[in-house]
């Protein structure tokens, strides 16, 4: 794996003015891990739709490079860097190349993990990798882009995607519970630190979508019809849904909204 930026996918060099719509991400540029698939990749088609110029992150640089050129081919702004998001310093240059595209104003946290397992016997090496991914990589890229925010005495937005399991329990989910828990602490905190600075952060919390990561799980027809069971109006969410989510708080529309979990979970958490 190479580190480091990977491609310029945009048909227009310079970022595009600044917008005064509030519901228009154009002059901004958003950083988005975790964009080589699933829901990651629809925050960042849907955060180009906005306008904005997007820096995908993943580790894997052909889904990123085919990501962005696909955004380029749409009329978006996008480029790929190739990060893994637990590493510091790869985290670090990830954000230095989203500044030099320009006016680093919004991040989504999108990079993520499961391993489902039964707790009594569940491995160290899976809880590590969890806890390394979904709380330790969003809290060294809110680190990385909170300094980069307030050095610059700039406002900004950061959305974490947590889930429906960062309110509830769930069998055979201990570790991705505990983690998304977790993300959910760290962002009240973090928005808690940053107000003044006006800099928000926020949270997403999804119920199940229909991705690489739960392909499997949602091909098992007795587990998916669990799910649907638990669900009111028993659909899972769609990427479109939870991008639509992440948008609406990376726009100045949310002004006053910080601290929050948004839940997009088709009314789990809600009986
Ligand atoms: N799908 C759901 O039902 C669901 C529900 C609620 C919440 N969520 C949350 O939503 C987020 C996205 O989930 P998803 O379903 O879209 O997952 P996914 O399809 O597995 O995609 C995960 C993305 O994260 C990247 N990634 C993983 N580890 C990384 C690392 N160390 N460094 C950089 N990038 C990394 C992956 O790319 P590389 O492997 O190439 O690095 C990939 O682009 C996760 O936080 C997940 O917990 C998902």
């Amino acid at each position: 794996m190479n580190e480091g930026r990977r491609s310029l996918a945009s048909p227009a060099s310079a970022v595009a003015p600044v917008s005064t719509d509030r519901w228009s991400l154009a002059g901004r540029v958003a950083l988005v891990t975790g964009a080589g698939r699933g829901i990651g990749l629809g925050c960042a088609r849907t955060l180009a739709e906005a306008g904005a110029t997007v820096l995908l992150v993943a580790r894997s640089g052909g889904e990123i490079d085919a990501a962005a050129a696909a955004i380029a081919a749409d009329g978006g702004r996008a480029r790929a860097h190739v990060a893994d998001v637990t590493d510091p310093a790869q985290v670090e240059q990830a954000v230095a190349a989203a500044r030099a595209l320009g006016d680093l104003r919004v991040c989504v946290n999108a990079a993520g993990t499961n391993r489902p397992g039964a707790a009594h016997d569940y491995p160290l090496e899976d809880w590590d990798a969890l806890f390394a991914v979904n709380v330790r990589a969003t809290f060294l890229v809110c680190r990385a882009v909170g300094a980069a925010l307030l050095g610059a005495g700039s406002p900004g937005s950061i959305v974490n995607l947590s889930s429906q399991m960062g309110s509830v329990g769930y069998p055979g989910r201990a570790a991705y519970c505990a983690t998304k828990h977790a993300v959910e602490g760290l962002t009240k905190a973090l928005a808690v630190e940053w107000a003044r600075a006006r800099v928000r952060v926020n949270a997403v919390a999804p119920t199940f979508v229909a991705t690489p990561l739960t392909e499997r799980m949602l091909a098992e027809p007795a587990f998916r019809a669990e799910v649907e069971r638990r669900l009111p109006g028993g659909e899972l969410a769609t990427v479109e849904q939870v991008a639509d989510a992440v948008r609406y708080l990376a726009c100045d529309a949310a002004g006053s909204v910080t601290g929050s979990v948004l839940r997009v979970d088709g009314g789990w958490t809600a009986w």
